[in-house]
């Protein structure tokens, strides 16, 4: 699709693409961001950010404007650890469980919604796109369109669409589509969570037909459509790097400090959906099982600290903990540790050392929305080997098929999936495989993606305004 500019753009975030720390402000991690700020720049439009901090938007250098929003702290919390994160996150994920729903936190969620909502129709001029992002502010397309009915709105869901059984449970499930059918265009990551979005509007009764990939839902004069926009990363950086010599001689100091044998990584944020509790019991009843595991194979998890105001996650932390500690008590010997967990973030070019050093990459989330790291392990391998372990229940799963896939609820299956990336001889399949999941990830630019999104956005405005001239 041929990309143009958006010339006046408001993008809609809970994250700020700016953070302050003790070395400075400093650009937010992750390809979104990467891939939204040069088109924020060339539009020189606004970033209205819900969840941000005050110190990391001054933003007089730059050609465009950064507004944080102040919402009270307790508001904040009800919204980001109560409504988006202890209830829209798990059931999106098929915690259905974990879910709470508290009248209180959906009241902040609205509220947050309102403000940033109010603060979209200040800033955005006459006509304007807004591209608002993610769960955390799935209410915001209604609510602008109601107070600016001249603006072109697409949003983005990030991560999986819940089954119609599952958002039967949440309280407020039809405000929440309406919220997003405010939108022109909603993006979703896969065909899969576009199908169940279809059913979620058949529980409710909503009238919607198909075109193409697409379901089209009137709205009065206008529609809105949902459609599948997988996400990418920038490939080319991730590729860059993985031909840097420091970095290569960094991956090679890696796994001769590891002992020389087999090598298997994940990364992940800590977070329950990421099944890194399961992964890692997973490598111990391998360990358990197999003595070529134990003299040969280590594994790395780095799991970057996530959401610790949620009680899920503190308790997540602890049971991961407590699994590296007592396979390290069981397996590990004086110079031998055969799983190291790493709670911090990395640079980018530290964890590009630790994607070459792996010998697999271990993707085995519980549910992921897309899953960016199986897109960076393979991305950043300059070569054609190494094993990429993946969820079916991943959205990455949809558009890598060549990718070792397992089930991640199947206990057996799990461990003798790790066993085989982990320890089976090299074969030309294992070559093919990865050189078929190069071309897939390389297809999958996160510039692409934002630019064929505006792009696809304008031109169902388009479609709309020709539509009502005729
Ligand atoms: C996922 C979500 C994002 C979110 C990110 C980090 O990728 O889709 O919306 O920003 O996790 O989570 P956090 O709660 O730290 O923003």
């Amino acid at each position: 699709m041929k990309t143009r500019s958006p010339r006046r753009l408001v993008i809609v975030s809970a994250r700020a693409p700016f953070v302050s720390t003790p070395n400075g402000i400093v650009r937010a991690p992750g390809g979104l961001i990467s891939a939204l700020l040069p088109l924020m720049r060339r539009a020189r439009g606004t970033w209205i950010a819900t969840g941000a901090d005050h110190d990391a938007c001054d933003t007089s250098e730059l050609p465009f404007r950064v507004r944080a929003l102040s919402i009270p702290s307790s508001m904040r919390a009800a919204w980001y650890a109560g409504a988006s994160n202890g209830a829209l996150w798990p059931l999106a994920h098929g915690f259905v469980e974990v879910c709470r729903f508290q009248a209180e936190q959906t009241r902040a969620y609205l509220d947050v919604c309102r403000a940033a909502a109010d603060a979209a129709a200040e800033n955005a001029p006459p006509g304007a796109i807004v591209w608002i992002h993610d769960y955390q502010l799935a209410l915001v397309p209604a609510l602008l369109r109601a107070r600016r009915p001249d603006l072109t709105i697409g949003f983005f869901w990030h991560i999986p669409w819940p089954a119609a059984e599952s958002l039967r449970v949440l309280p407020w499930a039809s405000e929440l589509i309406e919220g997003l059918l405010g939108a022109d265009l909603v993006g979703l990551h896969v065909p899969r969570y576009v199908r169940a979005f279809r059913d979620a509007l058949d529980e409710l009764g909503i009238t919607h037909t198909s075109d193409g990939g697409s379901i089209v839902v009137p709205r009065g004069s206008r529609a809105a459509r949902i459609e599948a926009w997988p996400i990418g990363i920038d490939v080319e950086g991730w590729a860059k790097l993985g031909r840097d010599e420091d970095v290569a001689a960094e991956a090679a100091r890696i796994r001769a400090d590891l002992g020389g044998g087999r090598v298997l990584l994940a990364v992940d944020r800590m977070d329950y959906a990421k099944g890194i509790a399961e992964r890692l019991e997973a490598f111990e009843r391998l360990l358990e099982q197999s003595a070529e595991a134990r003299e040969r194979v280590t594994f790395v998890q780095i799991g970057v600290p996530s959401r610790e105001t949620v009680p899920a996650y503190r308790e997540l932390r602890q049971r991961i903990e407590a699994a590296v500690g007592r396979i390290q008590g069981r397996f590990g010997a004086l110079r031998r540790k055969p799983v190291h967990l790493f709670a911090r973030s990395f640079e980018s070019t530290e964890l590009a050392a630790y994607y070459l050093a792996a010998d697999a990459a271990l993707v085995t989330p519980r549910r992921d929305g897309m899953n960016l790291v199986a897109f960076e392990y393979v991305a950043t391998r300059p070569r054609p080997n190494g094993r990429l372990l993946l969820s079916t229940t991943a959205g990455a799963a949809d558009v890598m098929p060549e990718a070792h896939l397992v089930n991640p609820y199947d206990d057996e299956g799990l461990v003798s999936a790790i066993e085989h990336v982990a320890l089976a001889p090299e074969t030309p399949g294992d070559a093919a495989r990865m050189d078929a999941l190069k071309a897939r990830v390389s297809r999958l630019s996160v510039e692409g993606w934002a630019s064929d999104f505006l792009a696809r956005l304008s031109q169902v405005t388009d479609e709309r305004v020709a539509s009502r001239a005729t």
